[in-house]
């Protein structure tokens, strides 16, 4: 049987915070025994947002290398690249924007919708109208079977087979229609209990050192009723309590039964959190550690990614240009 392929990408945003893992990372770790994996750092993507500001785009290529392999993605099962790598990857971005309507481009929803929340940027440009090309050319390139994502790159999936079919339409039939794998969203909020998010700084990131995760977890807000070590809380509102969804499967029920009865001190809840965080924590650091010792490692490992993804992307390139008689 034909082997099953999966693929996604990421902008290189510099951390990689546990809504980042729970949400992909480890979603992908899981597919990683089912389907063969391509697997990429979008960094042209990232110039679509930050065209005048390229001085991290580089290091935060690297970073999040390194937090995607000590997360446990297996060099051996996938290949990782990096996408401005693969120049292809531009040839047929060019091919799609010859072919893709720009009303289609224009009613997408991410587009209007970041536009006006990066309003202080200033993003009306082609590139990051373009940006839904781009994308689709990353995946159609590859022939992906599935892309795990989460649902706000739903519309871009939806494109990417509009402009699929577009093509298998005025040409030849080369591209298989993706399927979406919606990734589950983690009820992990951010140490301040809202949604976790760089840019409220209330992210824990799998890069943090124990003690960095213990000191987040100290400051983090619990239930603002409980006062006195004996209060009754209520878990459903403290952000404690949903890492320890997360984190400490066993333990949930007992805990919700002690905060209620008020029969457990916020102190005490929160050490038995940075515990099993560290826990869990512990095969990651020890991965980040060897990897950040012997970088050629990481490099050497994004050059075989290089080169695996180069092979299909070539051939597929193949095909395109004869289907266009070019
Ligand atoms: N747009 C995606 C994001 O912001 C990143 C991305 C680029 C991507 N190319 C992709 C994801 C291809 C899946 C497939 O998260
Ligand atoms: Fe939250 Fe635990 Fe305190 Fe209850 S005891 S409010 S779950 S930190």
């Amino acid at each position: 049987m034909k082997e099953k392929i999966i693929l996604s990408g990421m902008r290189p945003t510099g951390i990689t915070h546990l809504g980042n893992y729970f949400g992909a990372l480890s979603n992908w770790i899981n597919f990683q025994n089912e389907y063969k994996g391509y697997y990429f750092i979008a960094d042209w993507h990232a110039l679509t947002t930050e065209y005048e500001n390229t001085d991290s785009i580089k290091e935060n290529t690297f970073k999040m290398a390194v937090d995607w392999l000590s997360a446990g993605l297996d060099p051996a099962k996938n290949a990782i690249f990096v996408q401005s790598q693969i120049p292809e990857h531009t040839e047929l971005f060019l091919i799609f924007s010859m072919i893709t309507p720009l009303s289609w481009l224009e009613r997408c929803p991410t587009y209007k919708s970041q536009l006006n929340e990066l309003s202080e940027k200033n993003i009306s440009t082609y590139g990051f109208l373009g940006y839904p090309c781009l994308q689709a050319a990353d995946i159609l390139m590859y022939k992906a079977d599935a892309v795990p994502v989460g649902e706000d790159q739903l519309p871009h999936i939806e494109l990417t087979r509009e402009i699929g079919r577009r093509f298998n339409f005025l040409y030849t039939e080369i591209f298989p229609e993706p399927k979406s794998l919606l990734t589950k969203t983690t009820a992990l909020p951010g140490t301040d209990g809202r949604k976790m998010s760089k840019s409220y700084n209330n992210t824990i990131s799998i890069s943090d050192s124990p003690d960095e995760v213990a000191a987040k977890v100290r400051g983090m807000v619990t239930d603002p009723a409980r006062i006195k070590k004996d209060d009754p809380g209520h878990p459903d509102i403290c952000s404690v309590y949903a890492f320890h969804k997360v984190f400490s499967e066993n333990e949930v029920d007992s805990i919700s039964v002690a905060c209620k009865k008020g029969e457990i001190g916020c102190v005490q809840c929160k050490k038995n959190l940075i515990d099993n965080m560290q826990k869990f924590f512990v095969p990651i650091h020890d991965r980040r550690i060897e990897y950040l010792k012997n970088k050629d490692m990481v490099y050497d490992i994004l050059e075989q990614g290089r080169k695996e993804a180069s092979i299909r992307a070539k051939a597929t390139l193949e095909e395109v240009r004869k289907a266009i008689k070019i």
